[in-house]
């Protein structure tokens, strides 16, 4: 038996999570360099669990500079099989208002520059990102969500782009036009190494805003998400705290293989 160990990673104005017991922090280090904070370690009812703040304490870290291979690595190294993040994120649809958690489900990745792999020197394996978030992980984080009353929904695509700056009015009218859902700077490359890494992932995509593509809109500034993500920090915490109560002991095979994505990735001969 895997006992179940859930990793949470909070985003933009999301740096610690209440109600953690028995909580202890310890820095590590990883092959990749160090992740983005200490980690801090603890349990909610039975279920233990991992959190890590994306941009670290005080948001230090931009999303281009955030060690993403880092920070998963840290995860799978302290014994974590399902990975949940927090992410601020705009919004490309008119009912997906400020406040509304987006289960989202697919992902498009418009970065550059980001190291995306753990693969790639000496070692090549491909895995398989059709699926990129994790259904079982997903349903238990919307079930919570319902047992709470936290307005969710279930399915949409993210756009990640590279930032740090905000989408133009061109590049925002272009995304919605793609009947894309959300836009957010920092879901990728996390997801693509959370599945390399062998580990189940979903995101709750927070809606702040409605980018700058909304005619009854202001265009999108920093205040206006952190006052959002202020105001609904609480719901994040209650949803989050539902989830890791009610989370199995014991790590349940992924449907669609996410903790088993390397049995059918690897293309260098083992002889090589
Ligand atoms: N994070 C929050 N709102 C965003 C937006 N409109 N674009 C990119 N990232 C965001």
């Amino acid at each position: 038996m895997t006992k179940a160990i859930v990793g949470i990673i909070g985003g933009s104005g999301i740096y610690d999570l209440p109600g953690l017991e028995d909580l202890r922090e310890e820095s590590v280090t990883t092959p990749w360099g160090e992740p983005s904070d200490a980690l801090r370690f603890g349990r909610i009812g039975d279920t233990q669990a991992v959190f890590l703040p994306r941009h670290g304490r005080g948001h230090k870290l931009s999303p281009s500079g955030i060690n993403y291979r880092a920070n998963i690595h840290a995860l799978k190294q302290a014994g974590v099989t399902d990975v949940v993040s927090v992410s601020a994120c705009g919004s490309f649809k008119p009912e997906l208002a400020p406040g509304i958690f987006v289960l989202v489900d697919q992902f498009v990745d418009r970065t550059h520059g980001r190291c995306s792999s753990f693969f790639g020197n000496g070692c090549v394996a491909h895995v398989s990102m059709a699926h990129p978030v994790a259904p079982l992980l997903r349903e238990r984080i919307f079930q919570a969500a319902r047992a709470e009353n936290v307005p969710c929904l279930k399915g949409g695509t993210y756009v990640c782009m590279e930032g740090p700056q905000f989408s133009s009015y061109a590049e925002s009218l272009t995304y919605k036009g793609l009947d894309y859902d959300v836009i957010g700077m920092t879901a990728m490359p996390e997801a693509k190494l959370a599945r390399e890494a062998e580990l189940s992932y979903a995101t709750i995509a927070m809606v702040t805003d409605y980018d700058c593509w909304h005619p009854d809109h202001s265009a999108v500034d920093v205040a206006s998400v952190i006052k959002t993500v202020h105001e609904n920090a609480g719901k994040a915490a209650t949803l989050l705290t539902r989830l890791l109560r009610d989370f199995p002991a014991e790590h349940e095979a992924c449907p669609i293989g996410s903790d088993r994505a390397l049995d059918n990735a690897l293309i260098t001969s083992p002889s090589a």
